[in-house]
């Protein structure tokens, strides 16, 4: 389970996790319609992941499409889809030669059929990876993600396998669509907003929280780095004595 701890004081965060905020801010800024901020904050996905690797992050997690994200407009759940067909299509093998080992979190039955397929080959051809763990959180919302799982205990529980009393935060996390990664350590939020947004919240319990005012599409590798860094300098205590 050593692959499951925090990282360490002092130390780069293991789990980065980014809510990736103000494409649409981007392309009004100017004057192009928002499919062009998405499309910029796909090219933003490609050197975050790159800048991931290098610096020897052992999970990212990037909130690609939250389960409220289907109240956008149609035409721009499309373009959102579409990249993210194109970006599995052209990204995977070489996030496969990077050794990234790619894993998909929220509802998949609502998504398109022949996404679901490039979901199941993205996961299927980079399993045996052992670098980086790279999450899409996609169709994902922590409040969908935590009935499941009460539905799940509660379906043992009254079939008589498990005993209400043995659940426990290890029992009830296994039932999460997260149970194979660590917590995040860090969770950065682009575009100035401070709010989780139903991400990761069972998870978020001890992460950092780093909301920066720079919009998806212009985050870079300099962005990534400031964040670790000031990452590196803050004082995690879950719950004891500051020292
Ligand atoms: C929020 O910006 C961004 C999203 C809802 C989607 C994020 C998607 C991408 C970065 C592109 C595709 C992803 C992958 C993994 C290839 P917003 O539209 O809410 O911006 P706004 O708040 O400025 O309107």
């Amino acid at each position: 389970m050593e692959a499951l701890t925090s990282s360490q004081p002092g130390q780069p965060p293991r789990h980065v996790a980014i809510i990736m905020d103000g494409n649409g801010r981007w392309a009004k800024a100017r004057g192009l319609p928002r499919a062009a901020g998405h499309q910029r904050g796909a090219s933003a996905v490609r050197k975050v992941v790159e800048g991931c690797v290098d610096l020897g992050i052992f999970c990212l997690t990037l909130y690609a499409f939250s389960s409220e994200n289907w109240k956008r407009p149609p035409a721009e759940v499309d373009d959102l889809m579409g990249l993210l067909r194109l970006y599995l299509r052209r990204e995977i093998s070489g996030l496969n030669s990077s050794n990234v080992r790619v894993r998909f979190i929220g509802v998949r039955h609502d998504l398109a059929k022949d996404i679901r397929s490039l979901i199941d080959e993205a996961e299927g051809v980079t399993a045996g990876n052992d670098g980086m763990t790279l999450v899409i959180a996609l169709n994902y919302g922590s409040h969908n993600e935590i009935l499941a799982a009460c539905r799940q205990l509660a379906e043992q529980a009254a079939a008589g396998s498990l005993q209400p009393a043995d659940i426990d935060e290890g029992v009830f996390e296994s039932c999460l669509d997260t149970s194979d990664i660590p917590h995040p350590d860090l969770i950065i939020r682009t575009s100035g907003e401070q709010r989780l947004s139903n991400f990761l919240l069972w998870q978020a319990a001890y992460a950092e929280l780093m909301f920066v005012d720079t919009l998806w599409p212009d985050f870079c590798r300099e962005n990534l780095e400031q964040a670790i860094d000031e990452f590196q300098r803050r004082d995690r205590r879950y719950g004891a004595a500051s020292g």
